[in-house]
C-alpha cells in the first residue's frame, strides 16, 4: 500500500487533492489542512517553517511514502527543513508548476501567488534560471478569503482582478501560474481577465511530477483521509462539493 501526504494550510489544497485522486498514483491520501492558522501567505517565513513541520510530524504518523506540499507559501520557504526531516520523497507544488511550464522562453508570464511566495523569489529565481524572462509577479492575497467564503465569481473578484491587474495589458499574458492552492478555484475568472493565457495548475503539475520523476503509475482506485486542524466539517463540506465525494 503507498500512502501520500498532502498538507496545505487550509481547504484550498484540495485543488491539489482532487489532482491525486483522480490521477489514482496512490493508494491513500491523508489530507490535512491546518486550517486552525490559514493563511500562511502573510506570516513569517519562521512561523510557516514551523507550522510545516508540525504538519508533517503529524502526517508521518500515517505511515506515508510521500508528502505533496500543496501549500505555494509552505514550499517558498519550508521545503528544505521537510526534505530534512521527512525521510522520504518531499514534492512542492512550485517545482512542479515551473516543470509543467514548457513555453517559449520570450512569453510573457504572470506569477500569482500570496505575499510570502511572491516575496520569497523562489518562482521567479527558478524561472530566471531557465531562461524565462518577462515575468510579472503580483500577490494577491484577498484571492484566498474569497476562495475561503466560495466566491469565485462575479463584480466583488472582478473589481479585485482589476485592483490588482489594473495596470497590465491582459490580452498580452500567455501563461499565467496560479502560485496559491485557492487559485485554481478562480480559473474561470483568471480566463475571462486573462483570454489569451494558459493557466498553470499546481496539481495537474504535481501529477506531471510524480509520474515522470518518480515513476508512479495509476492504481486501481484511491481513497482520501481528510484532518482539520479546526473546523473540520467545513473541509469535510468543502471536500463533498469540490472533490464530488
Ligand atoms: C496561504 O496559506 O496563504 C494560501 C495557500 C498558498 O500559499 O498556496
Amino acid at each position: 500500500m503507498n500512502r501520500c501526504g498532502v498538507f496545505d494550510s487550509g481547504i484550498g489544497g484540495l485543488s491539489v487533492a482532487s489532482e491525486l485522486l483522480k490521477s489514482k498514483l496512490f493508494d491513500e491520501i491523508i489530507y490535512f489542512g491546518d486550517t486552525a492558522r490559514v493563511p500562511y501567505g502573510n506570516k513569517n517565513e519562521s512561523t510557516i517553517i514551523r507550522y510545516s513541520l508540525e504538519a508533517l510530524e503529524f502526517l508521518k504518523n500515517f505511515d506515508i511514502d510521500f508528502l505533496v506540499v500543496a501549500c505555494n507559501s509552505a514550499s517558498s520557504v519550508a521545503i528544505d527543513e521537510l526534505r530534512r526531516e521527512a525521510g522520504f520523497p518531499v514534492v512542492g507544488v512550485i517545482e512542479a508548476g515551473v516543470k509543467a511550464l514548457d513555453a517559449a522562453k520570450t512569453s510573457n508570464i504572470l506569477l500569482t501567488g500570496t505575499k510570502r511566495t511572491i516575496q520569497s523569489n523562489k518562482y521567479q529565481n527558478m524561472l530566471l534560471d531557465l531562461g524565462y524572462q518577462n515575468i510579472i509577479s503580483v500577490a494577491t492575497p484577498l484571492f484566498v478569503p474569497l476562495v475561503e467564503e466560495g466566491i469565485t465569481e462575479g463584480k466583488i473578484v472582478d473589481e479585485v482582478f482589476e485592483l490588482y491587474f489594473g495596470d497590465i495589458d491582459k490580452s498580452s499574458i500567455d501563461y499565467v501560474i496560479l502560485g496559491c492552492t485557492h487559485y485554481p478555484f478562480l480559473a474561470k475568472s483568471f480566463k475571462k481577465h486573462f483570454p489569451n493565457a494558459k493557466l498553470i495548475h499546481s496539481g495537474q503539475a504535481i501529477v506531471e511530477l510524480l509520474k515522470n520523476e518518480y515513476g508512479l503509475k495509476e492504481k486501481s482506485d484511491t481513497s482520501i483521509k481528510l484532518f482539520a486542524s479546526d473546523n473540520p466539517e467545513e473541509l469535510r463540506s468543502k471536500a463533498k462539493e469540490w472533490l464530488n465525494l
